[in-house]
């Protein structure tokens, strides 16, 4: 029997994020979670009911000491709330104090008054929208560590034990990583939503469309996971048919003339990619390079 006593972990900004880390950090008795500090007492105590552990607290002056605080705010509140954790008296030398933003790194944390304590930042690569979904869904995520060699150990641990695949991030280096995360996550859902509104140009109502593109990129997706996004392209630009290329983006560009942008400034990605993977004759690169200039 492990008789081990957990350590504690005080939170303050329990959303999304927090509650799907937390409850599954909980529920393998990782951490045993101590004060909850939100924008309201009400919200504080939702989600303590959503984790089943922790207290509610009304404010800062409220926490008790704990061996590690999440901060899992906003990024735009992670650097006022470290300063007023700096001057809170709850933290000692063996304190760690982490938050979860991808673009920021831990170097706020010091910045902002945390010198005297060991500070960190743990990315994980996923996107948060339902903490319950997210949380059953949350094994095999990928979580980018930078921060104090003497967090590492304690953190890693932390997220391996709820099945998150560990690496880490230069600190340097994470405005750019974060950049790469918004293009294969975000920029999917605009990507998608800019084909649906293309569709409907061509008179497919929206509900149709939202139906039609499921198995599209459904195989897409797959087909780049099983491959890589060079080997895995088809279609007209991949094939060096500028004709039809030049021909498209006029016919959506009067239609609409952001649709046309989209599709022009992701036609030149597409055509470095299909070039990389030398798909095309030079004579076809010069073609749809100029259509696409
Ligand atoms: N969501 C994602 O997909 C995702 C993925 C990776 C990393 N992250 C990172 O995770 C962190 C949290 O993001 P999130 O999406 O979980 O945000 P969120 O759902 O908006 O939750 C933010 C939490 O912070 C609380 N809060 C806001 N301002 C506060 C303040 N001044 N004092 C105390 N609590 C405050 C909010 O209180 P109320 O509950 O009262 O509103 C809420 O509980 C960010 O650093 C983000 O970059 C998010």
């Amino acid at each position: 029997m492990n008789t081990e006593v957990p350590p504690t972990l005080n939170m303050i900004g329990c959303g999304k994020a927090g509650r799907t880390l937390g409850q599954l950090w909980h529920r393998a008795g990782v951490f045993n979670i101590g004060g909850v500090l939100t924008r309201s007492i009400e919200s504080a105590s939702a989600a303590v009911g959503q984790l089943g552990a922790g207290t509610p607290l009304r404010s800062l002056s409220e926490l008790k000491s704990a061996e590690l605080t999440l901060i899992a705010t906003p990024d735009q509140e992670i650097k006022d709330i470290a300063t007023s954790l700096a001057s809170s008296g709850v933290l000692d030398r063996d304190s760690i104090v982490f938050h979860l933003s991808g673009a920021l790194d831990s170097s706020l944390l010091r910045q902002a008054g945390l010198e005297q304590v060991k500070v960190a930042s743990v990315h994980p690569l996923r996107s948060f929208a339902d903490p319950n979904l997210s949380a059953a869904e949350f094994a095999g995520t990928w979580c980018g560590f930078e921060g104090d060699s003497e967090a590492e150990h304690s953190l890693y641990s932390a997220f391996e034990k709820i099945g998150a695949h560990m690496f880490r991030i230069e600190p340097d280096r994470k405005l750019v990583y974060h950049a790469a995360s918004v293009m294969v996550s975000n920029y999917l859902n605009a990507l998608i939503e800019s084909g649906i509104n293309a569709f409907q140009l061509a008179g497919i109502d929206r509900q149709s469309a939202s139906a039609m593109i499921v198995p599209i990129v459904r195989n897409t997706c797959e087909n780049i996971i099983n491959s890589d996004p060079g080997s895995a392209l088809t279609g007209p630009i991949m094939r060096g048919d500028w004709q039809i290329v030049k021909r498209e983006l006029e016919n959506l560009r009067e239609l609409d003339p952001n649709l046309g942008d989209v599709y022009k400034i992701l036609g030149k990605a597409t055509l470095s990619l299909a070039e990389s993977n030398s798909l095309l004759n030079a004579e076809q690169v010069s073609k749809l390079g100029k259509v696409l200039s």
